[in-house]
């Protein structure tokens, strides 16, 4: 049997719990013309709301295109205009009508069009003379898009990669283009948090105030339990083994889905606390040699302060005179520098509240492990 935890990827409805609301939202967006910026911390479920989405758009038949670009892995406005091409290719193959008319347009520009030998999905590869060839091609896929009869939905993964460009002009000439395509909804998506809500928040960039934005929380506690107790079945699930499940994991998506794939893969009869226990164990010991790794990344420091923080599971005041006496962290001056350094490399998660900000460790495995282990 199939395991029914998910940890990376999207299937289909079955194997994803809840976000309806988040769901509706995004549908309601498209439906009313409105583009969305989609911000969460990382692995908290936004790739899996799009293709989720996109999913429900297909089986109701709603008349939409939906293209999802990845462009995690872009370093250039040259290789945004490449991953767009391709994705566009993926969602009309050459052999349908559409696909055959973006075929003909795409061959205008000259790229080299070649097969992968796995996937035999087109890949393209554009060399442009001048910057404006690039401003040009960018500009005629969009057009394409855009004169299609059915409405087009485009979502951009990871958009934040946009601001390491090394072109300066990318975010204002991006935002001239989708502005001027009515036929296109637009759904921004990133976990850099910071990054992301400057660039929509901020009076004096290109995109200031131009989407709705929409914030991924955790998944609600009873709805995530549900879920959890419908996929063991027939096992039962203990309730102290389900509030472990949930309380270890921070009801952090990708931290409770592992840990419940973890589990199923023992096939117990019934989850019992002890079985979810080793479970974890399983997972820290498995993870150990990578954490390990981190050690030799940072300073004695840092690495102090990261297990202080861990031990703590969240923290406020890290400049407290309490808290660095506590955990022998050095000055407030030290403390806040590697605080900063810590969060910029994504090891902290900074969690901005109404009136305070705290800090917890950003993987949820690691700060298990790290509270074990020190
Ligand atoms: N609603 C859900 N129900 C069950 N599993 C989910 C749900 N949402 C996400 N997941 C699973 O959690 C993991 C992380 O989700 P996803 O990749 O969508 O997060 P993300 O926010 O896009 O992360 P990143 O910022 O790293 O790109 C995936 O393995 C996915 O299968
Ligand atoms: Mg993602």
């Amino acid at each position: 049997m199939q395991n029914p935890f998910l940890a990376k990827g999207y299937l289909s409805p079955k194997f994803f719990c809840d976000r309806e609301k988040e769901t509706e939202m995004l549908l309601s967006n498209i439906q009313n013309g409105i583009d969305t910026t989609l911000i969460s911390p990382r692995k908290l479920g936004k790739t899996g709301l799009i293709h989720h989405t996109f999913y429900k758009i297909a089986e109701e038949k709603l008349p939409y295109n939906t293209i999802y670009v990845d462009i995690f892995a872009t370093l250039s406005l040259k290789d945004f205009i490449k991953t767009l091409a391709e994705s566009i290719l993926a969602e009309f193959p050459e052999k349908t009508t559409i696909g055959n008319k973006f075929m003909t347009l795409l061959k205008g520009y000259r790229p080299v069009i070649t097969y992968d030998p796995v996937s035999g999905l087109p890949q393209v590869e554009f060399s442009f003379a001048i910057p404006s060839e690039k401003e040009y091609t960018l500009k005629g896929l969009f057009a394409f898009l855009n004169s299609q009869k059915q409405h087009v939905v485009l979502a951009f993964d990871e958009f934040q990669q946009i601001t390491a460009y090394p072109e300066k002009n990318v975010e204002a000439l991006l935002r001239t283009y989708t502005q001027q395509m009515h036929n296109i909804s637009f759904i921004y998506c990133g976990s850099k948090k910071s990054i992301m809500t400057q660039m929509f928040t901020d009076v004096a960039r290109p995109f200031y105030s131009s989407t709705r934005q929409l914030s991924l929380d955790k998944i609600d506690a009873e709805k995530y339990s549900a879920f959890i107790r419908e996929k063991f079945a027939p096992a039962q699930v203990d309730d102290d083994a389900m509030n472990y499940i949930l309380e270890w994991s921070r009801l952090h998506t990708f931290y409770t889905q592992s840990l419940c794939n973890e589990i199923f893969k023992m096939k117990p009869k019934v989850v019992t606390l002890s079985i979810v226990r080793m479970a974890c164990r399983e997972i820290l010991e498995t993870e150990s040699s990578n954490f390990m790794q981190i050690r030799n990344l940072i300073t004695d420091q840092q690495w102090l302060l990261l297990i202080a923080i861990a031990k703590e599971q969240s923290v406020q005041s890290v400049t407290s005179a309490q808290f660095l006496a506590k955990y022998q962290l050095g000055s407030a001056t030290n403390a806040r520098r590697n605080l900063e350094s810590l969060t910029e490399k994504e090891l902290l998660l900074e969690t901005i509240g109404l009136n305070d900000k705290s800090y917890s460790v950003y993987n949820v495995f690691l700060s298990r492990w790290l509270e074990e282990t020190y």
